[in-house]
Order: structure tokens, then C-alpha cells, then sequence
């Protein structure tokens, strides 16, 4: 006799829906953005299907949409009209971020904007800083870094970020930009961490998208090793000592163990980011008839609420936003 039947809980939808441990809501997602300097621009990202650079002033709609469909945060990440060795576009208050921030509480004062906090996109060489003077070495200095990333950090703060995020991945960069935010006068802006973020081939697409490869060299001297779940911890560990308000984990899918070892040890606000890859590759599959779109990006966020993520910045934001509304 089988005492024991776990089916009896799953015979119909509505006891599916009472034992169901985790919910996905429209509350949980972040929707990144890609902004470029410049006017009418509406560039489809070929290795991103759906999603395109978008001007200033062309942002209109999307920020509408995202409100309508309840999502409370976006992402801003930068293309600028210029890039030189130190990332100077970075911190120009007329930069896109800066524009857009302002041009988004103007049309959509409820969103949370996160301004993300990094000069990859802003360097001509395509580094997360300052390069060491050795040409092709490709080390980034990580001291004068933590000025530039703070002054980036300050720009978005004065123009009406309500957060910042700090993705170079150098050491002290929480600490720096605090200290920063708190001389100008920002106590208020709070810091999400990108505190443990992998050198992750998943970021593929987001170079394309960001216009930020490195021109030579790899990331691996500042962006962990994706072997390591131990660090990973300590580096939470750091950014949490050096005020970071919430903390996230980068990529999510690869590094649901990683995700759910924070969620046991510390109590901040969790964040994963469900990286360009993670998109695309699911996104290759629904083209090709291979997978069904919207169940498996559904299931792909459920994982990564349930591994422990209270939010997650990704991709599928508005469509997920739409398939929850729909189910
Ligand atoms: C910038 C940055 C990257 C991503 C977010 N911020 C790229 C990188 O480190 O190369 C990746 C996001 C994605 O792949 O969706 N430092």
C-alpha cells in the first residue's frame, strides 16, 4: 500500500495554485534599459530580438508601457556620442543616462530609476577603468578607477537616480561611491550592488548591445571566476560592510547555488540579473520552434525567485509582466 501520494496536491489547477511555494509578479522585475546619445534612434540589438538602442527621445513609449504593465524599476545603461581612455562621457551631465534619468521622472515620477555605475561603455578600450600605462596589458588600476566610478555615481544621483549600481567589479567601489553620494548631498540614493558578478560568457550579447567588448584582453582580472562560490560570499561580505543597500548576484541561471548561499547568509534585498545570454539563447530556441517561449522564460524567473532572489533585472520584463497578467 502507498501511504504517501504527492499527486493528491496536484490533481487540479486550483490545489496546484494553493501549495505553489513561489510567485513571480510584475513587483519583482527590473526592465533594462539601453539608451544612446543622439535623437531618432531606434536601433534593433540583432543578438537581442526585441529589444533595440533607443534615444532620448524615443523613450517615451517604452517607459509607458513599463509603467502600465506595474514593472517598478528600470536599468539605465549608457551609449554615449564619445569614448576616450578614461571613460569622460561617463560622468558628462549630458550624457544619455543623465538625459534619460531626467526625461523618465519627468514622464513617469513612480518608477524606481537605477542608473548602473560602470565606464566599459564609456572607454574607448572597452575596459570597466583606468588602464595601466603598459599598452596592451590590459590592467585596470583599481584606486584612480574608484574616483572616475564616483563621479559617474554622483552625475546620475544629481540627475534624479534613485539608485545607483556599481558593476566594474573593483575593490572598494561601494565605499567610494557612499562616501561620494554622501559629500553631494545624495544620502538618499541607495546603492545595489553588483557583488558578485562573473566573468561570464553569458554577457555576449549585452557587448553588442552596450557597444562595450573589450578592444583586447578579457575581464578576468577584475570579474570573478565563475568556480568560485566561496568568494562570491566574501565579496557580498565587502559590499555589505561598505554600505551597499542591496546586493545582487550576475549572472542568475548558471549561479542558483550562488544565489541561494546569499539568501541563507545575509538580509538585504537580493537581486539576480538574468543576463543577455540567458535571453538570447532562450530566445534562438523559440525561434526555431525548438522551445516554447513563454513557458521557459517563466520557468527560468520561478528558478530564480525560488533559488532566493527577491528581484531580478532581466530581459523578458514587459513580456513576462504580460504572460503573468494573461495565465
Ligand atoms: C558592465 C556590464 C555588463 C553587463 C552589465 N553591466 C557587461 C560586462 O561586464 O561585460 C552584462 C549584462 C548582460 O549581459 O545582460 N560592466
Amino acid at each position: 500500500m502507498i501511504i504517501n501520494r504527492p499527486r493528491r496536491l496536484r490533481r487540479t489547477p486550483a490545489l496546484r495554485r494553493m501549495v505553489r511555494e513561489t510567485v513571480l509578479s510584475a513587483d519583482d522585475l527590473i526592465a533594462p534599459l539601453f539608451v544612446a546619445a543622439g535623437s531618432g534612434i531606434v536601433r534593433p540589438i540583432r543578438s537581442m530580438p526585441g529589444y533595440a538602442q533607443l534615444s532620448v527621445d524615443q523613450l517615451d513609449p517604452e517607459i509607458n508601457e513599463i509603467a502600465e504593465l506595474q514593472i517598478p524599476a528600470v536599468l539605465l545603461f549608457g551609449i554615449p556620442a564619445y569614448k576616450d581612455p578614461t571613460g569622460s562621457s561617463g560622468w558628462d551631465p549630458e550624457g544619455p543616462v543623465p538625459q534619460a534619468i531626467r526625461a523618465i521622472k519627468r514622464l513617469a515620477p513612480q518608477l524606481t530609476v537605477i542608473a548602473d555605475v560602470c565606464v566599459c561603455e564609456y572607454t574607448s578600450h572597452g575596459h570597466c577603468g583606468i588602464l595601466a600605462e603598459t599598452p596592451g596589458s590590459g590592467d585596470v588600476l583599481n584606486d584612480p578607477t574608484l574616483e572616475i566610478l564616483a563621479r559617474c555615481a554622483v552625475t546620475y544621483a544629481d540627475a534624479g537616480a534613485d539608485i545607483v549600481a556599481p558593476s566594474a567589479m573593483m575593490d572598494g567601489q561601494v565605499a567610494a561611491i557612499r562616501t561620494a553620494l554622501d559629500a553631494a548631498g545624495h544620502t538618499h540614493v541607495a546603492i545595489l550592488s553588483y557583488a558578485a558578478k562573473f566573468a561570464s560568457a553569458f554577457y555576449g550579447p549585452f557587448r553588442e548591445a552596450a557597444e562595450s567588448a573589450p578592444a583586447f584582453g578579457d575581464r578576468r582580472a577584475y570579474q570573478m571566476d565563475p568556480a568560485n562560490g566561496r568568494e562570491a560570499l566574501r565579496e557580498v561580505e565587502l559590499d555589505v560592510a561598505e554600505g551597499a543597500d542591496m546586493i545582487m548576484v550576475k549572472p542568475a541561471g548558471a549561479y542558483l547555488d550562488v544565489i541561494s548561499a546569499v539568501r541563507q547568509r545575509y538580509h538585504l534585498p537580493l537581486v539576480a540579473y538574468q543576463v543577455s545570454g540567458e535571453y538570447a539563447m532562450i530566445k534562438a530556441a523559440a525561434q526555431l520552434g525548438w522551445l516554447d517561449e513563454c513557458r521557459t522564460a517563466l520557468e527560468s524567473l520561478i528558478a530564480i525567485r525560488r533559488a532566493g532572489a527577491d528581484m531580478i533585472i532581466t530581459y523578458f520584463a514587459k513580456d513576462a509582466a504580460r504572460w503573468i497578467g494573461s495565465e
